[in-house]
């Protein structure tokens, strides 16, 4: 059994057709006053709640409700398929005072659930999966493979596959390898939330040569932009992007293009115009265990 919202029913449902189990809908309702009535359907032994945490702050409390919710009606087993994982990338205080909120969130669902299935969380300082979730089942998949399959025989042999900074180097490495073309990185530093510098020390490999862009969140896109501008400057012949999670709000495709962005491609991890690349069969293969009782 699986159960989502309403928006994500359209990635859900493909889901649980692989898996070959029923989908379920759970209703949110917003009081006038702020707070959250949820209501899930009913639980099955094994429950999957399948919720990409965009809009993190709602969809924690959903997710904690709906646990609640189906645990009393007699889940015994609850697996979250959070495709995107929100709050780790504050996974250190940066500044004095600070706190780090994926010390919070992590301990918060490993009390929740028994099992997280995530893709491409962003994990630098904490480097392993398991130890955002301690004591439980948690995997990290890695959406490259389904990013490759969607892109294989569609580019230009001579496409060099390029990433923002030095942490998008282990993902710019393995699509770049899967795909036999050449890549590299930029160096970025962050001023604020939208204020960021990319330079690429390799720019001269980037002339003429028509670049995939690739990386794993885009929020406010001033990375996207900032990079763009960078590639552009460098002489790129084209600039195309591929990226695991689109958060960014859809009117900011006009900026993109403005910035020498020919195409952006997302995968399904967050539901969004952008979305190409669907990630139900990855899913699907590290979810089978679910549905063997
Ligand atoms: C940063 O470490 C991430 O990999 C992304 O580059 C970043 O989160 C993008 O954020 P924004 O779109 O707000 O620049």
């Amino acid at each position: 059994m699986l159960q989502c919202l309403m928006e994500a029913a359209d990635h859900a449902g493909r889901l649980a057709e692989r898996l070959g189990v029923p989908l379920r809908l759970i209703d949110v309702h917003r009081f006038p006053d702020g707070e959250l009535k949820v209501t899930v359907g009913e639980a099955a032994a094994t429950t999957m709640l399948y919720m990409p945490l965009d809009a993190p702050n709602d969809k924690l409390v959903t997710l904690l409700f709906a646990a609640e919710a189906l645990r009393r009606g007699g889940a015994r087993r609850l697996v979250l398929v959070a495709p995107y994982l929100c709050y780790m990338r504050q996974d250190a205080a940066f500044h004095p005072g600070e706190a780090i909120s994926q010390k919070v969130v992590g301990p918060l669902l490993a009390r929740t659930f028994d099992r997280v299935v995530t893709v491409d969380a962003h994990l630098h300082r904490t480097h392993k999966i398991r130890d955002v979730f301690p004591g439980i089942e948690a995997e990290d998949l890695s959406a490259m493979p389904a990013v490759a399959e969607a892109l294989h025989g569609t580019l230009d042999p001579r496409t060099v596959v390029v990433g923002p900074d030095e942490e998008s180097a282990p993902w710019v490495g393995d699509l770049a390898g899967r795909l036999g073309l050449a890549h590299t990185v930029g160096r970025k530093s962050r001023a604020g939330d939208r204020a960021v510098a990319i330079a690429f020390t390799e720019a001269g490999q980037l002339k003429g040569r028509p670049v995939l862009l690739v990386d794993d969140i885009v929020s406010s896109g001033g990375t996207l932009v900032t990079c763009a501008k960078a590639l552009a400057a460098a002489d790129a012949a084209s600039i195309d992007c591929v990226i695991t999670h689109a958060l960014f709000a859809p009117a900011m495709m006009r900026e993109f293009e403005r910035a020498g962005i020919r195409s952006l491609r997302s995968t399904t991890s967050v539901p969004h115009p952008t979305n190409a690349i669907r990630l139900d069969g990855l899913l699907a293969a590290a979810l089978r265990k679910e549905t063997a009782a």
